[in-house]
């Protein structure tokens, strides 16, 4: 069949619709300015926003936005691979990393063919699948709020083209070791992409690159990264797949029909991104330091925090759906967990007016503690 069935396009315009209204909020130019009221902890973005290299260069691409994008990326592309110590031959710049793995479910699976990843994953890998009309597999997570790495592998079958891990996970923050990852990967056929969703790689307090060492030697893993996080760039759209050549020229061959997806000043951006260490030092040390303060709030006020790797925390908040109200009263907003699979659980990103944040959280934990909604 070559078109999508029509409950499938049922269901992600639904999905459209729900999405770009609880995000209506984010359309004004309101939103953007430093004292707008409401504190946006939903999208795990970096709350210190770019750093001043993006910045100044987005300034000065600004008067050149008439001329068409250079079509290799190749500045930002060489300094990629320069990092990785890879070849170019081995990364692929996108609109947003979700578009890497959109191009290689596109690439690996056929309609009908099966895509496995964990219940609670981002939105972007069911999506994706359908787009494709390939047919998604969520496995639930442990008990403790784990990748079930058994029960993924045990959902592997003969339909199973891609396999999709985020790694730290969101929405839970946990990280797996990588040498776990790699096991897992030496178990899959050779016919299986997996795709590790590194978005996060750069906030861990450890880089292990045991996965980044095996791309270069295996024929069906691909790591994807984002500058939508640390670096804070999400509105500009850029993110990368990291594989073995053959694996990239198969993506890019998809990636043709669309280019340029990323603007100019999107892809310079992103180069001035990757140099600036000032930066990137100042949004982990900020991370960190909010993180703790997060554990510490949580931990006064008895609820469950999982330990995150990343930029946001997951904390069990009881019923997300009864104290969400709770927390846009008190000019909040957050990820819900009825949103990812999980009603009990909630994911909240920090902001950088930390003070505010933390005092409208402590006054929202003790009000789902003291059970007083409304
Ligand atoms: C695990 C994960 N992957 C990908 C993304 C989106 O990345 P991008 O903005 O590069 O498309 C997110 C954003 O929240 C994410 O949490």
């Amino acid at each position: 069949m070559s078109v999508l069935r029509p409950e499938i396009v049922a269901e992600l315009n639904d999905s459209y619709t729900r999405f770009v209204e609880s995000v209506r909020f984010r359309e004004g130019e309101d939103f953007y300015r430093h004292d707008f009221p409401v504190l946006e902890l939903s999208y795990n973005e970096n709350p210190l926003g770019p750093g001043k290299l993006a910045q100044d260069v987005l300034r000065r691409h600004v008067e050149f936005a008439h001329r068409y994008p250079p079509l290799g990326y190749t500045i930002l592309i060489d300094e990629l691979a320069r990092r990785l110590a890879l070849g170019a031959e081995n990364v692929v710049v996108t609109a947003g990393s979700v578009t890497a793995i959109y191009l290689a479910v596109s690439q690996w699976a056929d309609p009908g063919d099966e895509v496995v990843f964990s219940k609670s994953s981002i939105p972007w890998y069911r999506w994706s699948t359908l787009a494709n009309k390939s047919v998604p597999v969520p496995v639930p997570l442990k008990n403790d709020m784990g990748h079930d790495l058994g029960g993924l592998a045990a959902r592997v079958n003969d339909r199973t083209k891609v396999v999709i891990i985020s790694n730290p996970h969101n929405p839970t923050g946990q990280y797996l070791p990588e040498e776990e990852l790699r096991a897992f990967h030496a178990r899959l056929p050779e016919n299986v992409l997996l795709i590790v969703d590194q978005a996060y790689y750069e906030y861990q307090t450890r880089q292990e690159d045991v996965l980044l060492r095996l791309v270069t030697q295996v024929p069906n893993l691909m790591l994807t990264r984002t500058f939508s996080k640390i670096h804070g760039l999400a509105g500009l759209r850029v993110g990368y797949g990291i594989a073995n050549a053959d694996v990239i020229k198969g993506i890019r061959a998809h990636w043709l029909a669309f280019m340029p997806a990323i603007a100019s000043v999107s892809a310079y951006a992103a180069q001035h991104a990757l140099l600036d260490e000032g930066h990137l030092k100042e949004s982990i040390r900020f991370n960190k330091c909010v993180k703790e303060a997060m554990y510490r709030l949580t931990a006064s006020a008895g609820l469950m925090c999982l330990e995150s790797e990343a930029n946001f925390v997951a904390v069990n908040i009881k019923d997300s759906r009864v104290n969400e109200e709770l927390f846009h009263q008190n000019g909040l907003a957050f990820t819900p967990g009825y949103f990812f699979g999980y009603p009990e659980w909630a994911r909240i990103s920090f902001d950088r007016r930390e003070d505010e944040m933390l005092a409208k959280l402590s006054r929202t934990f003790a009000q789902i503690q003291g059970g007083c909604i409304g």
